[in-house]
């Protein structure tokens, strides 16, 4: 099966891979598994005081279509307020990088772990 284009270009040159450091808490961690297929993504929010998105890192181990939905989300997030970021859907990352029907899974992967990612950053400050 081929690759999209977009797919291919945030697989070879993933944005925001890596993690932050432990301990900090403005970062909100999520880590989400697909049981379809069994990949692992951890995406991490970093949150300034305003509430606006700073930052966002991930690490992904799947396949072309999860790392580019997770290079493609954390570029999205960054900006965004919590709840702005709560908004994306999967529907959204598969509609950009043109997933075909066997890879949707992918991408509610992504929205999964951004989802995650806040609701660890909001039980670490009661919001
Ligand atoms: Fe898991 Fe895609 S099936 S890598
Ligand atoms: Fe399973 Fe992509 S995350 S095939």
């Amino acid at each position: 099966m081929a690759y999209s284009e977009k797919v291919l270009d945030h697989y070879e040159n993933p944005r925001n891979v890596g993690s932050f450091e432990k301990g900090d808490d403005s970062i909100g961690t999520g880590m989400v598994g697909a049981p379809a297929c069994g990949d692992v993504m951890k995406l991490q929010i970093k949150v300034g005081v305003d509430g606006v998105i700073e930052d966002a890192k991930f690490k992904t181990y799947g396949c072309g279509s999860a790392i580019a939905s997770s290079s493609l989300i954390t570029e999205w997030v960054k900006g965004k307020t919590l709840d702005e970021a709560l908004a994306i859907k999967n529907t959204h990352i598969a509609e950009e990088l043109a997933l075909p029907p066997v890879k949707i899974h992918c991408s509610i992967l992504a929205e999964d772990a951004i989802k995650a990612a806040v609701e660890d950053y909001k039980k670490k400050h009661d919001a």
